[in-house]
């Protein structure tokens, strides 16, 4: 049911059994999706620890042809950016809450090996803290936190999606992705409001 709607789907591992990654890797390429999304959490920047370059490394080898779209919930994501891009991720995204020195870097450093970029807001985060930062070319989505970051199986936020609809009103080209508690009927709201890329996590595993 979820797949009825045309958009790009991307099942996130950190709601797969971690004893059993390789079978949850496997279920998502025998499904025909051609992403898989990596939470990557330092216990700082969010209240959780999930896993580091090894996983995405073994990802990668194991699956060549599935595309890592790497979520870094990471207080200092510029000292992972160069291993995670040798792991083979094919996006990094990062959080636009830290500080501009920060995100500028990490931006500097993913042009420089020609990664692809995605910034994330939280729940509670204005959109205008995106702004800034649009005009970079490598720069292909917003990732719109509608759960705060840390851990899968939380409740779909729905005031968030006044944001997504603001975004997709300024930046009607710039794609919006949605993270956190999404299913077939919360997906069914973000992309009414002009979202067409979703995480799943719990609805994908464990549905
Ligand atoms: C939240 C992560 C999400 C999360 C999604 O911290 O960024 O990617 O794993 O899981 P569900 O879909 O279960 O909310
Ligand atoms: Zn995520």
């Amino acid at each position: 049911m979820l797949k009825s709607l045309a958009v790009e789907w991307l099942p996130s591992i950190l709601a797969a059994n971690p004893l059993d990654l390789r079978n949850a890797v496997e279920k998502v390429v025998q499904s025909g999706i051609k992403q898989i999304h990596l939470d990557i959490m330092d216990g700082h920047f969010v209240p959780n620890i999930s896993f580091g370059p090894q996983i995405a490394e073994n990802v990668h080898k194991t699956y060549p042809s599935l595309f890592l779209d790497v979520h870094l919930m990471l207080a200092r994501p510029d000292d992972f950016i160069d291993q995670f891009v040798e792991a083979g991720a094919g996006r990094i995204i990062l959080h636009a809450e830290l500080s501009k020195r920060i995100v500028s870097r990490s931006l500097k450093r993913l042009r420089d090996a020609a990664c692809l970029a995605g910034l994330a807001i939280n729940p509670e985060t204005n959109v205008d803290v995106l702004f800034p930062y649009l005009e970079d070319e490598i720069i292909d989505r917003i990732l719109i936190m509608s759960v705060h970051p840390g851990f899968s199986g939380q409740k779909f936020i729905a005031s968030v999606l006044a944001k997504v609809e603001m975004l997709k009103m300024r930046y009607p080209d710039m794609m919006l992705c949605m993270d956190g508690g999404i299913n077939a009927e919360t997906a069914t709201q973000g992309f009414t409001c002009g979202a067409e890329a979703f995480v799943m996590g719990a609805s994908f595993f464990q549905g």
